[in-house]
C-alpha cells in the first residue's frame, strides 16, 4: 500500500493572505499534494491521543495537505508555517488510482446527480454533544449559520478527516459501519469514504501493533454540509452508529474541513458551467 502523509498546518499570520501566499509557495515546488483543503472547524474533539498537539496551546488549524509520500514539506514553505501535525498511512492503491479526476467529479458533481436531503434536518434527532457523530443543538444552528451564510463553503463539498483508534478486537464492528456507510446510511446522502488508510507513524514516531494509538484515517466526502447534518439527524443513520460505529471505538476525532474553500479563496471559478447550471 503506497503511503501518504496527512498534514494539518498552522500558518504564520504575519504572511499577508496566508493562505493563497502558502499556496502560491506550494505550487512554485515539485510538491504535489492528493488534498488541499481549508480547516473549518473540529465536529468531534479528540479526548486522549494527541491532545496536547492538536488541542493545547489554542492552535488554530489552517490547513489539511495530503501528500502522496513520506518525502517532508518542502523547505521553501517552512518560513511560512508556525505549527504542523501529520500522520502516515499506507491507502490501497485502488483509492489512489485517478485520484484527480475522480475526486474533481466528487467537489463539482452534475447537480442533477447529487442526492436529494432526506427530511431528516425538519425533525432531527438532536443529542446533548455532537461526541457520539449526533446533531448537537450547537452543531445544528452553527451548520444552519454557515449554510446561509451564501458562501460556497456553505453550499458546496465536504471533506472530513476522521482519526479512529480501535479499542481492542473491536476493529471488526467499525467495519460493519463502514459497509453499511458505503451501502446504504452514508451513499444515500452521497457520503463516500474517498481516502482510507492504516496508519504506520504519528508525527514523527512509528506505530507498534497494539499501543493504543491510532489505527486509521478517513476522509469522508459529502456533497454538503447538510447533507452530512442529514445523515447525523437520522434513525438509519443513529441505529448503525450506536450499535456498530460508537461502541468500537476507543478515541476518534473528526475535522471539517472544505476543498472548494481553497478553489474559492484562490479565486478559481472551476468548471463555470457546472456551477452556472447549480
Ligand atoms: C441553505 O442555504 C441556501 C442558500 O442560502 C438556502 O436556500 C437554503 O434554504 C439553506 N438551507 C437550510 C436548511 O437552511
Amino acid at each position: 500500500m503506497p503511503l501518504c502523509t496527512i498534514y494539518l498546518l498552522s500558518l504564520h499570520t504575519t504572511t499577508p493572505n496566508p493562505i493563497p501566499t502558502f499556496i502560491s509557495t506550494l505550487q512554485s515546488t515539485s510538491t504535489k499534494p492528493l488534498i488541499i483543503s481549508r480547516v473549518i472547524r473540529w465536529i468531534i474533539l479528540p479526548t486522549k491521543l494527541s491532545t496536547s498537539s492538536l488541542l493545547a496551546q489554542n492552535i488554530h488549524w489552517d490547513l489539511l495537505l495530503i501528500l502522496p509520500s513520506t518525502a517532508p514539506l518542502p523547505s521553501a514553505l517552512q518560513p511560512q508555517i508556525a505549527h504542523q501535525w501529520s500522520i502516515t498511512a499506507g491507502i490501497p492503491s485502488r483509492l489512489l488510482q485517478d485520484f484527480p479526476s475522480k475526486n474533481k467529479a466528487l467537489l463539482y458533481p452534475d447537480p442533477t446527480s447529487v442526492p436529494k436531503l432526506t427530511g431528516a434536518l425538519n425533525d432531527p434527532k438532536i443529542a446533548s454533544s455532537a461526541q457520539g457523530l449526533e446533531l448537537s443543538p450547537e452543531l445544528s444552528s452553527w451548520i444552519q449559520a454557515f449554510n446561509s451564510s451564501g458562501e460556497r463553503e456553505g453550499q458546496g463539498a465536504v471533506s472530513m478527516l476522521n482519526l479512529l483508534s480501535f479499542l481492542p478486537d473491536k476493529k471488526a464492528d467499525y467495519l460493519q459501519y463502514g459497509a453499511a456507510f458505503a451501502e446504504s446510511i452514508g451513499a444515500r446522502r452521497g457520503g463516500n469514504a474517498k481516502i482510507v488508510g492504516t496508519v504506520v507513524e504519528v508525527d514523527g514516531v512509528k506505530k507498534e501493533e497494539g499501543d493504543g494509538g491510532w489505527d486509521e484515517i478517513a476522509l469522508a466526502h459529502y456533497p454538503s454540509i447538510l447533507h452530512f447534518a442529514d445523515m447525523l439527524a437520522s434513525e438509519d443513520y443513529q441505529e448503525v452508529n450506536q450499535r456498530y460505529r460508537a461502541p468500537s471505538l476507543s478515541d476518534t476525532c473528526i475535522l471539517f474541513t472544505s476543498e472548494v474553500g481553497i478553489d474559492g479563496l484562490l479565486g478559481k471559478e472551476v468548471d463555470k458551467d457546472k456551477e452556472s447550471k447549480l
